[in-house]
């Protein structure tokens, strides 16, 4: 709970540092305990020491005006943009000067590619700041071109920030290729199995512990792993993006919010090898709207409860969504042995269209195949709302799964216009329930005469989870 707390207060605790940005408090608050060697050499340290600068009063060179804002060219730091040369030093210092400025932008132009490697652009920065990517950014191509000392776990890092903008006609390329050919990913071994060898491949975009963040219009494709993730984050508005990547591409998810509250995801494509959408742990107030997905694994809850943890996930809504050619559509994924809720779900209006698993709710997660313990515990599952769920599933998987936990039923399952057809080929198996309980409030197809009604009689005894 800690880290919520931590969160629930982040708008206040920024707001009031940012009174006072370069203050050796708000340095020793933000960077202590960073040991990450891309964080030494981000530009945060620098904005805080860097003098303070009027809006009035632009650096001497590099920045044009305009009457209202600032424009901090990538190229009037030195970047050359001609798609070798590594331009990282001129982002960071075109960065350092605009988040000095009110309402100003890092404009990276339409007619360049510009290699960054692995960079923390960090706040506190005056509000108003856009990251207006025109042109294309890419990292070093695959694991061998990554500095040995850069961090493999993140590339652009969005760190301690509040009212920030990143968009653009632009594209963010991951080359992530090499990186999903690693022999430690699935698949790359004999017989699906994977080999040893490092693992560790770079999120693309990561916000973390930021505020009252807008992410779009951008093109994001081809990450070597998650292409954005906003971690211990709040008031995130996501629109109008593109983000593509094979379907053979493992651990691609799209977007990836966890720790995260009040979140707006509207109008997106995306079509990858994992995720569509995934909700960690301590997410609450998504709302989901107009989304097209596939290839891919469709849109998660989940996975929660990894590890014996607590997680809590609550009124989160996908309204208005297609799932195309997808491993499962909609699907809520909890570890045996977790605990904590997951409540407050509704999807509506989602067209499937050839997916296996439509509708899965699977309390028996487990990544490593035949190491998982069976376990009592359990995340709570309640609340889960499917309205106007239609389109067609691939039958190799029954299209609705409920496979809730032994000890701790799955409550509040309601069903309205629920219409799923073979894409090809007859249905195999009928729908499964374990535990599950809840309303029909039409008759779906195909029936499912496994889902329990009313309440189990032992839910008195269910421990009120701590969310
Ligand atoms: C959020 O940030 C935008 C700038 O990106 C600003 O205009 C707006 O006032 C901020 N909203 C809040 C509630 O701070
Ligand atoms: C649920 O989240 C929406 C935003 O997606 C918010 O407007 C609404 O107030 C939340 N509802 C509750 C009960 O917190
Ligand atoms: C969803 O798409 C419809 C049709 O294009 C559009 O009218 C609506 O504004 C979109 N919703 C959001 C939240 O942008
Ligand atoms: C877990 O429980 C299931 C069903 O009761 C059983 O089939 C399975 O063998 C158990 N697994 C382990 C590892 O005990
Ligand atoms: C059942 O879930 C719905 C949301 O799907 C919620 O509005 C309702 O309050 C829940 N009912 C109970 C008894 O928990």
């Amino acid at each position: 709970m800690g880290i919520l707390r931590a969160l629930f207060s982040l708008c206040v605790v920024t707001s009031f540092l940012s009174l006072g940005p370069r203050s050796s408090l708000g340095r020793s608050h933000f960077h202590k305990g960073k040991q990450s060697s891309a964080h030494r050499v981000n530009g945060g340290h620098r904005v805080v020491e860097s003098p303070v600068r009027s809006p009035a009063e632009p650096p001497a060179t590099g920045a044009s005006t305009s009457l209202d804002s600032c424009v901090f060219d990538v190229r009037s730091f030195g970047a050359v943009g001609d798609g070798s040369t590594d331009d990282t030093e001129a982002f960071r210092s075109a960065w350092r000067a605009a988040c000095s400025v009110e309402s100003a932008t890092v404009l990276v132009p339409s007619d360049g590619v510009f290699i960054l490697t692995s960079t923390i652009f960090s706040g506190p920065c005056e509000p108003g700041l856009v990251f207006q990517v025109d042109g294309v950014i890419m990292p070093p191509d695959g694991p061998d071109n990554w500095p040995e000392s850069d961090s493999k776990h993140q590339w652009l890092v969005f760190y301690q920030l509040e009212g920030m903008t990143l968009r653009g006609e632009g594209t963010i390329e991951g080359n992530g290729e090499d990186w999903w050919n690693l022999p430690c990913k699935p698949h790359r071994g004999p017989h699906g199995s994977t080999l040893p060898g490092p693992c560790d491949s770079p999120v693309l975009i990561r916000f973390f512990v930021s505020c009252n963040l807008t992410v779009k219009d951008l093109r994001i494709e081809n990450s070597p792993q998650f292409h954005i993730k906003f971690d211990a984050c709040e008031d995130v508005h996501i629109e109008g993006l593109s983000i593509s990547s094979p379907a053979f591409s493992p651990n691609t998810d799209g977007i990836h919010i966890e720790n995260t509250r009040s979140v707006t995801i509207y109008n997106n494509m995306i079509g990858n090898g994992d995720d569509c959408i995934s909700i960690g742990p301590g997410c609450s107030d998504v709302d989901i709207q107009n989304v097209t997905c596939g290839p891919g694994h469709g849109i998660s809850i989940g996975s929660l409860g990894m590890h014996n943890s607590q997680a809590c996930v609550s009124n989160v809504s996908v309204k208005n969504a297609v799932v195309r050619n997808s491993d499962n559509g909609v699907r809520i994924k909890t570890w045996q042995g977790g605990m904590g809720s997951v409540s407050g779900i509704s999807f509506d209006n989602v067209y499937m269209e050839n997916v296996r698993n439509c509708i899965i709710i699977d309390q028996y997660y487990c990544s490593n195949k035949g190491y998982c313990q069976n376990q009592s515990s359990a995340v709570y599952v309640s609340g889960v709302s499917y309205a106007n769920i239609k389109g067609t599933y691939d039958v190799r998987s029954p299209p609705i799964h409920f496979a809730c936990s032994d000890t701790l039923p799955c409550t509040n399952i309601t069903m309205f216009e629920v219409e799923l057809l073979p894409h090809e080929g007859e249905l195999v198996d009928d729908p499964f329930c374990w535990n599950a309980y809840g309303a029909m409030q039409t008759a779906t197809i195909p029936p499912i005469p496994c889902l329990q009604d009313g309440q189990p009689e032992s839910l008195q005894e269910i421990a009120s989870p701590d969310c």
